[in-house]
């Protein structure tokens, strides 16, 4: 890839351009976090915020995803600027045949072909790489019709031969959680919490966990409720896991993770909340929350979410709010989030096609 290209039917009338980019660039990179930031601030009332330094690590590929990174293009009072950021990610180690794509436009410049101009471009480059599956997601609003033909991300989607395979609700937390909201329902799930341990740890996961750990996170990702989504777990073996934390820390990213273990000594269930660790940060996620199916019913899900709380008004002041995603069909962590005090703000879908 290295000229611009040109946008494709309409777009093209606009004056839309693409090209890669330049992660030599400061001015690129704070341009791209700009199309981020207004992003986040629209869909969940937060930004992560990352430094520029963060975002050039983030560019870097692993020995497990390859990525390629674009700008789009308009002219706006009478210079280039950009106004959209496409993303490909090429896993390399599972799903080989996919190729997730994600184009994002700054809500200013939207129903110009910055859109539809990035995911052209996107495609193409996926074709290339020989990837015949493409998934991405898109946001829609929380009410109406999921598969409404009118929506952008739907159109978008449609046109290039993807189609709806899951539906998650977006939710959103203020924070802090009041400290009192915390022990009420600490209190109500500690007299089912019996033999087990509550454990903790920011970051990096103790040499002596790691294999277990890693056996917990594969399973996270095969009860994911996620509809019709083609999706192979992969394997998180320790060396695995060394290179994501390596990465994160070069990234900024911040993780606390609490973890639940059984009485049998093996590990039940894990929260995660995870942050970029730059001053300007408001914004976290919520992520991956299980419980092993054996190990259900001791609220052991209420007692890491309030756990991951706690750590975060020591290591995370600054945050606003929380953002998590869950699958309609999962009642059971939605229940939990909304006794912390989620409330629901839009939808995503995955596509793949
Ligand atoms: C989806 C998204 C990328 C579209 O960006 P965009 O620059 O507006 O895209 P385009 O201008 O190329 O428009 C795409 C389609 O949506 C329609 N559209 C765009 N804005 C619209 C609006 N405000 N109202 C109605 N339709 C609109 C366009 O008409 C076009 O459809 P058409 O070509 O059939 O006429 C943008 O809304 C976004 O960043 N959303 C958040 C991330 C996301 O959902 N990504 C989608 C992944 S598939």
């Amino acid at each position: 890839m290295s000229s611009p290209t040109s946008a494709a039917g309409s777009a093209a009338a606009t004056g839309v351009t693409v090209r890669p980019l330049d992660t030599g660039s400061d001015a690129d990179l704070e341009a791209v976090n700009q199309v981020h930031a207004a992003q986040e601030e629209q869909d969940f009332g937060g930004s992560t915020a990352p430094t520029v330094a963060q975002t050039r690590a983030d560019c870097a590929d692993t020995k497990f995803w390859r990525q390629q990174r674009l700008v789009a293009e308009l002219e706006l009072a009478g210079r280039r600027q950009v106004v959209g950021a496409g993303w490909l990610g090429l896993p390399l180690a599972e799903d080989t045949d996919q190729a997730m794509v994600q184009p994002i436009v700054h809500p200013d410049h939207r129903g110009r072909g910055a859109g539809t101009a990035l995911l052209a471009e996107l495609v193409r480059i996926a074709r290339e790489a020989g990837r015949t599956t493409l998934t991405a997601w898109g946001t829609i609003p929380l009410e109406g019709d999921v598969d409404d033909p009118s929506l952008p991300a739907n159109r978008l989607a449609a046109r290039f031969g993807m189609s709806r395979k899951n539906v998650a609700v977006v939710r959103v937390l203020d924070l802090p959680v009041p400290p009192g909201r915390l022990a009420e329902i600490w209190a109500r799930a500690e007299p089912h919490l019996g033999d087990y341990q509550i454990l903790s740890w920011t970051d990096r996961t103790p040499e002596e966990h790691l294999a277990a750990y890693g056996l917990l996170l594969r399973q996270l990702e095969l009860d994911d409720p996620d509809e019709d989504v083609v999706h192979e777990a992969p394997e998180y073996t320790p060396e695995r896991i060394r290179i994501a934390e390596d990465r994160k820390a070069r990234t900024g990213m911040r993780s606390l993770v609490a973890v639940a273990l059984a009485p049998d000594g093996t590990f039940a269930g894990n929260s995660v909340v995870e942050f970029r660790g730059s001053p300007a940060t408001t914004l976290g996620f919520q992520e991956n929350t299980l419980v092993m199916p054996e190990h259900r019913g001791h609220r052991l899900g209420y007692a890491l979410k309030v756990t991951t709380h706690r750590m975060l008004a020591e290591h995370a002041p600054q945050l606003r709010r929380l953002v998590t995603w869950n699958s309609h069909v999962n009642p059971w962590m939605i229940r939990i989030n909304e006794d912390l005090g989620y409330r629901a703000v839009g939808r995503e879908i995955t596509y793949q096609g």
